[in-house]
């Protein structure tokens, strides 16, 4: 399947991940890795026993799944020390009714001190930041880690991606392995997912739906969290949202240079700079190598600003806020966002 070992600062070792919050997504993030049997996985939570109770049943699956990975878990930062990759799940999902940004300054407190407790034991790390909002909560590991922007990813663009192929494979009778599709912007209401470059085996997938069936489609994707949410009642997705972590672990740890809509902090592409936004992102074994331009439509590339500007909000909340998230968190929007506001 995959190279089961990976050369680490010039030692060749498995490689280490640590996942924090062994819950729905955390947990089956793990079982996914673990599977994959190129890495050792240390599993941390705030509940007592919980992440040692699973990660010991994930383990005793080894023989019969056909992995040797070493599972732990732990409420220790201690025990991820060294680690390769750190994913931070840790946080609370929304209940019906909520959007991802009522979130926000729970989940930042949450994050801040999760990423300073990995960061600190791990200080050559890749972050990759699932817990929503997800693009603010990236902005937020960013600040706290003092990372530069290559290590620091949040995962999004791939589970939006994902749930738009799936909906047009569906629609069209085609495999989704031939349905190639793009999403930009952040994880939210205003996500851009981009039917002109999405094609099925090379064919543009307008030539395939009539414009209001793609429509409908386009709106599912945009609303695919939150049907999850309302049929589950309590909790939110994780399958694919593991499924889509995992897929972004690969292209690092294998070096595959593979290119994943994630979200990062702009440096001006696509006219945005100093905020996290879902972008063409090639990824690699030093996390991000670079964003991908793709040349966009006036209408698109307002949208995308849009988007931005959505996320915007939700760090500017934060900013606002900052001395309840963490005292030491300096500000994260640029100067000319902040003096905007005032
Ligand atoms: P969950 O409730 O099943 O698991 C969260 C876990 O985090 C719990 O086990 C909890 O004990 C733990 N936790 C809470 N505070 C902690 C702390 N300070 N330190 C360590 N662990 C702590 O939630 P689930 O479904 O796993 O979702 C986790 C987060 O990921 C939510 O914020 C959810 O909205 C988000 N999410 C984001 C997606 C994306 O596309 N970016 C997709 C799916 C979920
Ligand atoms: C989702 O889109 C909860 O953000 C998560 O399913």
């Amino acid at each position: 399947m995959v190279a089961k070992r990976r050369c680490v600062q010039s030692r060749t070792v498995r490689a280490k991940i640590t996942i924090v919050g062994a819950g729905n997504v955390g947990a089956t993030l793990a079982q996914r890795l673990a599977e994959r049997d190129y890495a050792d996985v240390v599993l941390v939570d705030i509940v007592e026993g919980l992440p040692q109770g699973k990660a010991l049943d994930m383990l005793e699956s080894g023989p019969i799944a056909g992995f040797d990975s070493a599972i732990t878990g732990s409420n220790d930062y201690d025990a991820t020390e060294g680690s390769d990759i750190a994913v931070i799940t840790s946080g609370v999902p929304r209940k019906p009714g909520m959007s991802r940004d009522d979130l926000v300054m729970t989940n930042a407190k949450i994050v801040a001190g999760v990423a300073r407790e990995v960061t600190k034991r791990s200080p050559r790390c890749i972050l990759i930041v699932v817990a929503n909002p997800v693009d603010g909560m990236a902005q937020l590991s960013l600040a706290i880690s003092g990372f530069p922007r290559q290590r620091v990813l949040g995962m999004a663009g791939v589970l939006d991606t994902a749930r738009f192929r799936t909906f047009i494979a569906r629609e069209v009778g085609a495999s989704v392995h031939d349905v190639q599709a793009h999403v930009l912007g952040g994880h939210g209401d205003t996500m851009v997912p981009l039917t002109r470059l999405s094609t099925v085996a090379g064919i543009p997938v307008a030539e395939l739906v009539p414009a209001d069936r793609l429509d409908t489609i386009v709106q599912r994707a945009r609303d695919g969290g939150a049907e999850i949410v309302n049929l589950l009642k309590t909790g939110s997705a994780f399958y694919a949202p593991s499924a889509a972590v995992a897929q972004m672990v690969d292209a690092i740890l294998l070096d595959t240079r593979q290119v994943l809509p994630c979200t990062v902090l702009l440096d001006g592409e696509y006219g945005v700079r100093g905020l996290f936004t879902g972008v063409p992102c090639r990824l690699g074994a030093a996390g991000l190598i670079d964003v991908v331009d793709v040349t966009l439509t006036r209408e698109e590339r307002d949208a995308l600003h849009r988007s931005a500007e959505a996320v915007r909000q939700v760090v500017a909340v934060m900013d606002s806020r900052r001395a309840e998230i963490d005292p030491q968190l300096r500000p994260m929007l640029p100067e000319a966002d902040r003096s905007a506001q005032a």
